[in-house]
């Protein structure tokens, strides 16, 4: 990684983002250090996985910056986001699995774009890294439409961590997951977080999840980060809005509900 200790690995900057005439990002700033493990939070429909996609270059913005590592997203080696797409590791709302392809092919598709590499290699990895998740060969040859919500979750965060990435973006691990598979899943993206030492992203309306898997959380709200602080100083922010969003979660009302 490049970058100095006081570099940044993940900076958003005055990230604007309108559909037509309606501003979702409205001046978004979000600052992950490298190692840190961020989780944004906020009402559902406020622009989370817009903000997500932007960074990522999968959504054009209409003014702001992201910067990698201290590098402009853009200026990236070989064509940014391609560049971007190999260091990062990312795991769609809803899973985004290709349906036609096997689960073991689904998460071997990351490590055919990090180089070349024999079919049957692929799949021992695949298999390896399915096994990290909890999921046998079995279900390795199985297609995602076979595969239950929580073990398709599964599936799909050991393709975004298959080739050890620098940066991990998630958006919804654990929505729709009963509460046993939700921990289960925080748990994995814990142990992604320490063992690959990846500076990590997370979407989540999951207030237990943001508790165990993040070291910092920053709310989004009216199209701008709100309140930003470590998960420590949750439950004291001084924000109206995430002590609405605490309260929310903790006596099982809403500050905008769960995404389907
Ligand atoms: N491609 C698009 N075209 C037009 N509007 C869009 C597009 N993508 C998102 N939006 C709008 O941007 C707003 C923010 O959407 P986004 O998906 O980021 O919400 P979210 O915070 O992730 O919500 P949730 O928690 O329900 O997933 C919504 O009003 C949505 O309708
Ligand atoms: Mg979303």
């Amino acid at each position: 990684m490049t970058g100095s200790a006081q570099t940044p690995a993940i900076e958003l900057r005055g990230l604007v983002k309108r559909f037509g005439g309606k501003t979702v990002l409205d001046g978004m700033d979000l600052t992950a250090m490298a190692g840190d493990s961020v989780a944004v939070i906020g009402a559902s429909g406020c622009g989370k996985s817009v903000s997500f996609k932007c960074a990522l270059g999968l959504l054009p913005m209409d003014a702001g910056s992201v910067r990698f590592a201290g590098t402009p997203r853009d200026e990236l080696p070989s064509s940014g986001s391609q560049a971007l797409m190999r260091r990062s590791g990312v795991l769609f709302q809803g899973n985004a699995l290709f349906d036609s392809l096997p689960i073991w092919e689904n998460v071997a598709f990351a490590l055919f774009h990090t180089g070349p590499m024999r079919r049957a290699e692929a799949y021992e990895l695949a298999i390896t890294k399915l096994a990290e998740v909890g999921l046998d060969e079995r279900a390795a040859n199985l297609y995602p439409p076979e595969l239950s919500g929580g073990m398709q979750k599964r599936a799909a965060i050991a393709r975004a961590v298959a080739a050890d990435p620098e940066f991990l973006f998630f958006d919804e691990p654990t929505s729709g997951l009963d509460p046993v598979t939700a921990a289960t899943i925080d748990r994995l993206i814990e142990d992604c977080v320490t063992r690959l030492r990846a500076t990590t992203v997370t979407i989540t309306h999951d207030l237990a999840s943001v508790r165990k898997i993040a070291n910092r959380v920053a709310m989004l709200h009216g199209g701008r980060i709100v309140w930003e602080g470590p998960v420590s100083e949750l439950d004291r922010s001084g924000s109206a809005h995430v002590e609405q969003f605490v309260r929310g979660r903790t006596d099982g009302s809403s500050t905008g509900g769960p995404p389907p």
